[in-house]
């Protein structure tokens, strides 16, 4: 029995909806792993300055941990009410330091470092001090400074 020209056109639509299902499914599956594998550029934020906390929210003995360009910052107030602020990339192994206001250090949880107010180095394995930042009050702002 010979095919008519109408009846391949039918199997040819039907192989061609079942390639663009096809394709579409592995679309579907392997977009979201490549995305995964290759992820967007992350611009580098590269602020100079950053407002760390308003003046008044932090009691004296006492730290905050924020971001400034993306990475971890901490703000101490001393006992005696001064600002300090530092780096809170550990200098060990990178890990986010916290103030410790018991013992009045600031302290790395991942390998047991403290940190002296001027982010110099007690006790632990970190080799170097915390970066320093600069700090000043602007009206209601406690303003962080990365340093020139
Ligand atoms: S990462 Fe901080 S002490 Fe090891």
């Amino acid at each position: 029995m010979a095919r008519s020209p109408l009846q391949i056109t039918r199997r040819s639509l039907a192989d061609y909806l079942l390639g663009a299902g096809l394709a579409a499914l592995a679309g579907t599956v392997f977009y979201p792993v490549l995305r995964y594998l290759i992820p967007p550029p992350v611009k580098e934020v590269t602020a100079g300055s950053v407002v760390a906390a308003k003046v008044g929210e932090m009691q004296p003995n006492s730290g905050k941990v924020f971001l400034f360009g993306g990475k971890p910052a901490i703000l101490v107030r001393t006992p005696e009410g001064a600002y300090r602020a530092f780096s809170a990339v550990c200098t060990h192994l990178s890990c986010t330091v916290q103030y410790r206001a018991e013992i009045g250090h600031i302290w790395c949880a991942c390998h047991d470092g403290h940190f002296d107010l001027n982010g110099h180095v007690l006790a632990g394995p970190p080799p170097r001090p915390l970066a320093a930042f600069g700090v000043t009050v602007k009206e209601d702002d406690i303003v962080v400074t990365r340093p020139a």
